[in-house]
């Protein structure tokens, strides 16, 4: 393992995971999807599954790839054989296919920042209007989502400690920064204490099968859970660490990210007298009309910084989904590091480039005729989302059928001497037994 590279430590870890699973769904996603669903119910049913179930397939991962201390093909194939070393394939391919579409909105979110700190964005009058024109425009979104994936090709190709440990080192302070400062400034809007009530005070008659379901899919996705990604980093784990804590450490702070993105911008959403239920354009659409109404000077510093908080969560997230299919390449077929790295960023803007344009520049991308007459990043994300599901419940299976309960135990011992016995190690071997696969097979199904 030595030659692989290896965090420097539980904090190194503790970082590059919890970047992994910050990401744009914690701030773009998680507040929409909670606008849409009723608020406080979703903050509710989203807590419930993080908690219930999300953390113990978090640590089930993490096991494999320490125990096998390689990529996710190779710790498939090495901890259960060739065959099941095809889970660790379809996670390589799905995260391939996630880093296509994500890099896409993540260059969104550069461009915003440029266009906010520097450009025209909040001197516009329509920004509905301004968002398709953008997102039109595919000169320039070529441009950001190509500097977007340089800049995590940089970071991968400077290895575990130089590039990934570092970048998160810088990027994650930075963010929940930048993300107190915002909400300190929101809550002292007029009429923020209406979006503080909408998010934080339930009423339950407003759940719904959709409610549980957008809760359940973004909980697996929030935390990059399913396709072996945290097998990757797993695997540059020492063994004197303790995966449990380590876990809880990121999925505490993963969800206290999301809690706060809420916090942040429902405020903002009813002060503004805008509606919480705008959907996937609300970052985008709705957060610079109200940084407009800040004023030419405020409105630059908050919405530059807003934009920016984006792209610092969205970068440890398209790190560790490019790191994944790096691993495979440089463990399974010995290419050098470099050449892996840039190689792979090419296929993968390649792929993306249909999800780039799929929004008016190429009208047959932007009303799919085979899919709900849906956009092709849409179709690409709903898709991936699945790949998530299933292999997240695979995992569950192939720990309980062949790599046995008692190995992933023992492998948690490891770093934590106190596991056996504790109420964690009944929790967690419970829940792995019955509740995830049984969970995530409905969910597939319902998905599919
Ligand atoms: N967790 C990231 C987010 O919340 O935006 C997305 C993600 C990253 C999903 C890495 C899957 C993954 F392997």
């Amino acid at each position: 393992m030595s030659n692989r590279g290896n965090f420097s430590g539980r904090l190194g870890f503790i970082l590059a995971a919890t970047g992994s699973a910050i990401g744009l769904s914690n701030i773009w996603r998680f507040p929409y999807l909670a606008g849409q669903n009723g608020g406080a119910v979703f903050l509710f049913i989203y807590l419930l599954c993080i908690f219930l179930f999300c953390f113990p397939v978090m640590v089930g991962e993490i096991a494999i790839g320490r125990a096998a201390g390689t990529d996710a093909y190779g710790a498939y194939t090495k901890l259960g054989g060739k065959k099941w070393g095809l889970l660790g394939l379809f996670g390589v391919v799905s995260g391939i296919f996630i880093l296509s579409y994500y890099n896409v909105v993540a260059g969104w979110a550069f461009g915003y920042f440029i266009e906010t700190a520097f450009g025209p964005l909040l001197e516009a009058n329509d920004y509905g209007a301004f968002f398709r024109e953008f997102v039109n425009n595919i000169g320039h979104n070529f441009f950001y989502a190509l500097g977007f994936l340089a800049l995590t090709g940089w970071a991968v190709v400077r290895g575990i400690q130089k590039g990934i440990e570092t970048a998160n080192r810088i990027l994650m302070p930075s963010l929940f920064l930048i993300l107190l400062g915002l909400i300190i400034y929101s809550l002292t809007l007029p009429n923020a204490m209406a979006g503080i009530r909408f998010y934080l005070i339930p009423d339950f008659s407003e759940i719904t099968a959709q409610t549980v379901f957008d809760a359940l899919r973004l909980s697996f996705f929030t935390l990059s859970l399913g396709i072996g990604g945290l097998i990757t980093y797993g695997s540059y784990v020492k063994k004197s660490e303790d995966i449990v804590y380590a876990s809880s450490v990121v999925t505490w702070a993963d969800t206290i990210v999301a809690f706060l993105a809420g916090l942040m911008v429902f405020p903002l959403v009813f002060s503004a007298g805008q509606s919480p239920a705008e959907g996937p354009a609300l970052v985008f659409m709705v957060m610079p009309e109200i940084f407009q109404g800040m004023g030419p000077v405020i409105g630059r510093i908050v919405g530059s910084a807003f934009f920016l908080l984006l792209c610092f969560a969205a970068l440890p997230s398209c790190i560790s989904l490019l790191e994944l299919p790096v691993a495979y390449f440089v463990d399974e077929k010995k290419w050098p590091r470099k050449k892996v790295v840039w190689v792979l960023c090419g296929v993968i803007f390649l792929i993306g480039l249909p999800s780039l344009m799929s929004f008016g520049a190429v009208p047959a991308l932007n009303k799919l005729m085979f899919y709900k007459e849906r956009d092709f990043l849409t179709f690409v994300a709903d898709l991936t989302d699945i790949t998530l599901t299933i292999g997240g419940c695979l995992m569950c299976i192939f720990i309980i059928g062949r790599w046995k309960l008692f190995n992933m135990n023992a492998e948690l011992t490891q770093g934590n001497p106190g596991f056996p016995g504790s109420f964690a190690q009944a929790y967690i071997n419970f829940t792995i037994t019955w509740i995830c696969p049984l969970l995530l097979g409905v969910l597939s199904v319902l998905i599919i």
